[in-house]
């Protein structure tokens, strides 16, 4: 009698010990992948494919607010009646092109206030259950492909300085 319980008891622990590791192992597999996959997180500029897809993306889903020339709003530096700032162009007249790419990419997939960890009103949809990582990266991709080559260049810089903290 009393062995019997004693193995019930071992059963469970040993089904719960299973559970738990199993659970584990698939959460210290599956966290680093899904940060890899945002930490090499790489524009394609000059990717003709990605750029075309990017246009389609920015037309349909930014275009409205950012412009269709990029252009953003207009006195996009000044707050809007209820507090807001308007939508800052993404040409190399705005800041965009200050932000590295993976920046830009958390800014657009989570929204600005997940990635800089506090409450920000502002008017700035996030994309994560609209667009795609493609979709992302590829209106990120058009966009930089707008640029003059010299702001390209300092924007590659931006990304190396990044990369080698890492
Ligand atoms: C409903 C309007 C709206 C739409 C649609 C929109 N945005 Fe924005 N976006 C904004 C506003 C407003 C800001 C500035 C928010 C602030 O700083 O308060 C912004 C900021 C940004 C920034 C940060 C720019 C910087 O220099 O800090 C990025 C990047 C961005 N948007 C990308 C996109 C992309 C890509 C799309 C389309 C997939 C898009 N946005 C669609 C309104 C919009």
């Amino acid at each position: 009698m009393s062995l019997k319980v004693s193995s019930s008891i071992t059963t469970k622990s040993i089904f719960f010990i299973f559970a738990v590791s199993i659970t584990l192992i698939f959460g210290f597999i599956y966290y680093p992948f899904n940060k890899t996959v945002e930490a090499s997180v790489s524009l394609k500029p000059k990717n003709q494919e990605i750029i075309s897809l990017g246009k389609i993306v920015y037309d349909k889903n930014c275009a409205s607010c950012h412009g269709v020339n990029l252009e953003g709003q207009k006195d996009w530096m000044s707050r809007l009646p209820d507090g807001l700032m308007p939508a800052p162009p993404h040409n190399e007249t705005g800041h965009t092109w200050h932000h590295s790419d993976k920046y830009l990419f958390m800014i657009t997939k989570y929204g600005i206030e997940d990635i800089i960890g506090q409450k920000y009103p502002n008017n700035m949809p996030a994309y994560k259950d609209i667009l795609t990582d493609k979709e992302v990266i590829a209106v990120l991709s058009y966009i930089k492909s707008t640029w003059p080559n010299k702001v390209k260049k300092i924007h590659d810089q931006i990304n190396d300085r990044e990369n080698k903290q890492y």
